[in-house]
């Protein structure tokens, strides 16, 4: 049986000693991939182009992985993107994500290849969010602070401290013709309130939306950070407020989702036009099996919450990737209300599973690394424009029509169900209400509401965003003028030099001449002056 991913990877599986069994399934989500089975049959999954950004981390064995099944692993790694996971009682397992990061990887290469790009992304004022995803204990927060978010080794830091550094660096060299804020919130979902960490008194703090800034949390604390230092004392306090508890699993175990938000405004001097990017870093409780690990009272409950928000994640994420149903369940949770934006707008989003490569914890992270595949296959969610757009006239650009057409389309359903209640009883007329809005054939009088300012809103970021890329073009025509100039003195330059080159060379030509003249007439070889002018 041979698998082959498509280029520039070729792979071909036969057993071996760790994975004696044969590899059934290839889960991928890069790149074109054919399988061929026994020669029976041949299937291409095509190119998926993902918006979302799915890498894995797995953690160092801990001492009690390493003494059970003698520290046996239960991944083979074949590339910095594909490994081999022998999922117990299943066949292997074939993973590719968009890079692997093994037991030895360093937190610098994973800010690097996570973090760091999108730092530069907020700083072009694109909204960017960060999500560690896993089983408790597999290294979420460690990847997100650190072993402690100020008092660390270098080589240990993790993402967030340096994050910031990178932002203090980049407006330092930026150029002076704009003024950067930064502004930090942290908040944490706990039991399905939302906490302010830096005001522990606000601790049911209200999700809202608007046209201007989308979902929001309101009244939440920001905090001016004028350096990295400061910074990190606000970070400081924010975690010595977070809800903490021992696992089985983690002695110190994050029992909340916990959100680091920086937002970066950028005002222009000139016109003093400022606008503002966001980076979201989401730390996720982690998702533990309770009939495994034997929780009990107040952790069995948190348990149990921090469970049904991370599969309210799952089903948002199944909803954004069948791309069939425009009714995304995104008020199912906090948690995924708070990230709307992140996951279905028009933002950066990467996820990094975090798992334990032991073999006692397969179930957990095969569970893990099929949420970073299925997330790896969510494509733009059918928002409002694009479900008005099947159906108008094709003539029509204007957004007021399709709000018009929106309501016209809904209101002819309203018609529809209110001669439908005219023959059925109350309850069943209320059941198909349910089910048209939960399908998204209906909307709600707020859910109208929303549309029409999540459709103004796709209109406003759009202007901006265009404001925007005219001026990065202008400002990078600007800079080709300046280096046409250089290079238009550097050629006189060197037009020159060639004219003075030219005129030795014919001078050269010349006075060899005249000596080979004089060499003939007088019937000496005069070779001693020849030599000097070659
Ligand atoms: N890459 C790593 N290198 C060294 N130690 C690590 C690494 N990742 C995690 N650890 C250690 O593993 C333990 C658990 O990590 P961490 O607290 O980050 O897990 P978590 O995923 O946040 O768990 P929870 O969901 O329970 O909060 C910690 O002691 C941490 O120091
Ligand atoms: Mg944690």
């Amino acid at each position: 049986m041979i698998y082959t991913l498509g280029p520039p990877t070729t792979l071909t599986c036969e057993s071996t000693d760790r994975f004696p069994c044969q590899i059934r399934t290839l889960n991928v989500a890069r790149t074109t991939v054919t399988v061929t089975g026994g020669g029976a049959d041949n299937t291409t999954i095509h190119q998926n182009m993902s918006k979302i950004r799915v890498c894995v981390r797995f953690r160092p064995l801990n001492s009690t992985e390493k003494k059970q099944f003698d520290g046996k692993l239960c991944v083979k790694e074949l590339d910095d993107e594909s490994f081999l996971f022998n999922a117990e009682r299943e066949e292997n397992v074939a993973f590719c994500f968009d890079k692997v990061f093994y037991q030895n990887s360093k937190q610098h290469d994973v800010y690097e290849f996570l973090a760091k790009p999108m730092v530069h992304d907020v700083l072009d004022l694109m909204n960017s969010t960060i999500i560690t995803y896993g089983q408790t204990g597999a290294g979420k927060t460690y990847t997100m602070e650190g072993p402690d978010i100020s008092n660390c080794e270098e080589s240990n830091k993790g993402l967030i401290p340096r994050v910031i550094e990178e932002l203090f660096r980049s407006i330092e060299c930026s150029n002076e013709r704009n003024l950067y804020t930064i502004k930090l919130s942290m908040v944490e979902i706990y039991m399905e309130k939302i906490r302010d960490l830096f005001d522990i008194t606000k601790d049911n703090i209200q999700i809202k939306e608007s046209k201007m800034h989308g979902v929001f949390l309101s009244g939440v604390t920001e905090v001016s950070i004028m350096d990295k230092k400061q910074a990190l004392s606000f970070l400081e306090r924010g975690i010595s407020n977070r809800t903490v508890g021992a696992t089985q699993m983690n002695m110190s175990s994050s029992r909340s989702h916990c959100l680091y938000i920086f937002s970066v405004q950028k005002e222009s001097r000139k016109d003093k036009r400022s606008k503002t990017g966001k980076l979201i870093l989401v730390d996720l409780a982690g998702s533990e099996k309770v009939e495994k690990t034997g929780a009990e009272g107040k952790v069995f409950e948190e348990a149990k919450t921090i469970n049904k928000s991370l599969s309210a994640l799952g089903n948002v994420i199944n909803a954004l990737t069948t791309g069939k149903s425009n009714h995304i369940p995104y008020r199912d949770s906090k948690l995924t209300r708070v990230l709307q934006d992140s996951l279905g707008g028009f933002s950066h989003c990467a996820l990094l599973c975090c798992c334990s490569a032991s073999f006692i914890n397969t179930s957990e992270s095969l569970s893990t690394l099929r949420f970073g595949i299925r997330s790896k296959f969510i494509k733009m969610p059918v928002n409002v424009s694009q479900v008005i757009d099947e159906e108008k006239p094709s003539h029509s650009t204007s957004v007021i029509t399709d709000k018009e057409m929106f309501q016209r389309k809904n209101r002819s359903h309203v018609k529809i169900l209110e001669k439908l209640k005219e023959n059925w009883s109350m309850e069943d007329s209320k059941l198909l209400e349910e089910l048209l809005i939960s399908e998204g054939i209906l909307f709600g009088p707020d859910t109208c509401e929303e549309k029409q300012s999540a459709c103004d809103d796709i209109v406003n970021r759009t202007i901006s965003s265009l404001h925007q890329a005219i001026k990065d073009r202008e400002d990078d025509l600007n800079k080709l003028r300046f280096v046409n100039n250089i290079l238009k003195v550097e050629l006189a330059k060197v037009r020159e030099l060639n004219l003075a080159k030219d005129r030795e060379l014919f001078a050269n030509r010349h006075f060899r001449k005249i000596i080979n003249g004089f060499s003939l007439i007088f019937h000496f070889p005069f070779t001693f002056l020849r030599m000097t002018t070659d």
